[in-house]
């Protein structure tokens, strides 16, 4: 099948489904989309990536994709780009052009820039396009990846991918309609593809230090970075928002899913699924000005799970404070800590006495590159016609952190299924179902949640 009957395949399949119809459509759909066989079968096809969200780790990924195609020996070209701003999608451009474009990776154009606030719905539907690289805030990975799947494109998509109830649901859904029409969603919590991780968690679920009874899980780091108001010509609010996207729960999700979520995803994926509770505290502390929206500076969350195991999971923004990102597990038999040396990935298991069990302690020199490797099975899985569907443990771990934000801001304890099947909970501005749109005056800017006040329906 040649490039352009590819294309035409992937137009003429196109579905447009409405927010609330998705799980229907879902199960409804045989769509005949652009297929991982059509890709198996096309020889010798050049895969299209577009990005949408042209920011600092958009322009990783897309490096980290061309890296894996080059690895893999096969042939994978930046297509289109799309932000709401032109600075970045100039940017990216740039970068990718200068360190891609003499090896063949690079072929973005005027018309294949898209800037502004429908950017990604325009960069979705181009026929060119057969992966779409989903780096915007958090809060937006709803609409685009619904957009992508709608269209029949393969997804890269950054945690987490949810904020809330509502967007916890609808990327399920998204990922139906994906699975039914043979698409890929690949998704960027790198651990799962880092050597060491993959290695410690086999090792905890083979027993080295017995069964689990509990754990402990830290994301302590420092503040992060502010863009402020967009000077002499100072943004809308809808545009600082998103420029500042971090400071505001509805395009984040707070700091507990936003960062802290790698290290809550490892607990997960070593307990096997998510807990069934949380009961948590939190708070705004240190950072306290208007600048840095409604999100906490600091939580602490106590989830639990369905046989009764415990995990204390502490996280927080503390300029100039000790730092620590680390997990540690405790069994019958010992304990096991996860990346004991600061700025190397390693892991050591220990009897209850202290003695060493077991150890992986060569630190990054002998790791992988598992911001590679993701790209490497999602383009692997494509052309081998096996596309990887990996949307419901991350989604579960995005619900895990939200669980442990809503349980810290309303002082209640929350279980799992309430928030992933009857909580309400929506957090993004009313009438934006469809996507954002500049520069609404009356934007909210909710208060700062306050325990005991806040309730969460
Ligand atoms: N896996 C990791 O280690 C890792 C590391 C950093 C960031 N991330 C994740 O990657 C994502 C992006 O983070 P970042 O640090 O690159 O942020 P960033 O602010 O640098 O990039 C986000 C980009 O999205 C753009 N954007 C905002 N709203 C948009 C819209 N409506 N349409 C199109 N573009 C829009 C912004 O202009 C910006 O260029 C986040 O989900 C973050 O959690 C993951």
């Amino acid at each position: 099948m040649s490039d352009t009957k590819l294309h035409e395949l992937s137009r003429r399949s196109f579905v447009k489904t409405g927010a609330a119809g998705l799980a229907a459509t879902a199960a409804a759909a045989n769509l005949g989309l652009l297929s991982s066989t059509a890709f198996a079968q096309s020889g010798d096809k050049v895969l299209g990536l577009g990005i949408v969200g042209c920011g600092g780790r958009g322009t990783g990924a897309l490096g980290n994709c061309l890296k894996a195609a080059e690895e893999l020996g096969l042939k994978v070209k930046l297509v289109a780009v799309a932000d709401i701003a032109a600075d970045r999608t100039e940017r990216t451009k740039k970068a990718i052009e200068s360190s891609w474009g003499a090896k063949g990776g690079y072929g973005v154009t005027d018309e294949t820039t898209f800037v502004g606030m429908d950017a990604y719905k325009k960069l979705c539907a181009h026929p060119d396009v057969d992966i779409v690289v989903q780096t915007t805030p958090p809060g937006l990975r709803y609409l685009t990846l619904r957009e992508a799947v709608n269209n029949g494109k393969h997804s890269f998509v950054e945690k987490p991918v949810c904020v809330d109830s509502d967007t916890y649901r609808h990327v399920i859904a998204s990922g139906e309609i994906a699975k039914q029409n043979g698409l890929a969603i690949v998704t960027g919590t790198q651990y799962r593809r880092e050597n060491s991780y993959a290695d410690a968690i086999k090792h905890l679920q083979d027993g080295v230090i017995g069964d689990i009874t509990a754990s402990y899980q830290y994301y302590c780091s420092s503040t992060q970075w502010h863009l402020g108001d967009g000077g002499e010509t100072k943004w809308d609010p809808m545009t600082y928002q998103m420029r500042n996207w971090p400071y505001f729960p509805w395009l984040s999700g707070d700091l507990i899913a936003e960062q802290s979520i790698h290290n809550i995803d490892a607990i997960n994926w070593s307990m096997g699924g998510p807990p069934i509770k949380a009961y948590a505290s939190g708070g705004r502390i240190a950072r306290t000005q208007p600048e840095y929206g409604t999100i906490y500076d600091h939580f602490d969350v106590h989830f639990e799970w369905e046989n009764g195991v415990k995990s204390a999971f502490m996280g927080r923004h503390f300029e100039g404070a000790t730092n620590k990102v680390e997990n540690r597990w405790i069994g019958t038999k010992g304990t096991m800590d996860l990346r004991p040396n600061p700025g190397r990935t390693a892991w050591i298991a220990r009897g209850h006495d202290g003695t060493t069990v077991l150890a992986r302690n060569t630190g990054r020199e002998d790791n992988n590159q598992p911001y590679v490797e993701e790209h490497k099975a999602l383009i692997a899985g494509i052309t081998n016609n096996a596309p990887i569907m990996e949307i419901q443990g991350v989604a579960d771990s995005s619900l895990t952190c939200i669980l442990g934000r809503e349980a810290a801001y309303s002082g209640k304890e929350l279980e799992f299924k309430f928030l992933a099947e009857t909580a309400k909970l929506k957090l993004r501005p009313e009438g934006m179902d469809d996507g954002p749109k500049a520069g609404p005056a009356n934007l909210p800017y909710p208060d700062v949640r306050k325990p005991g006040s806040y309730k969460v329906v």
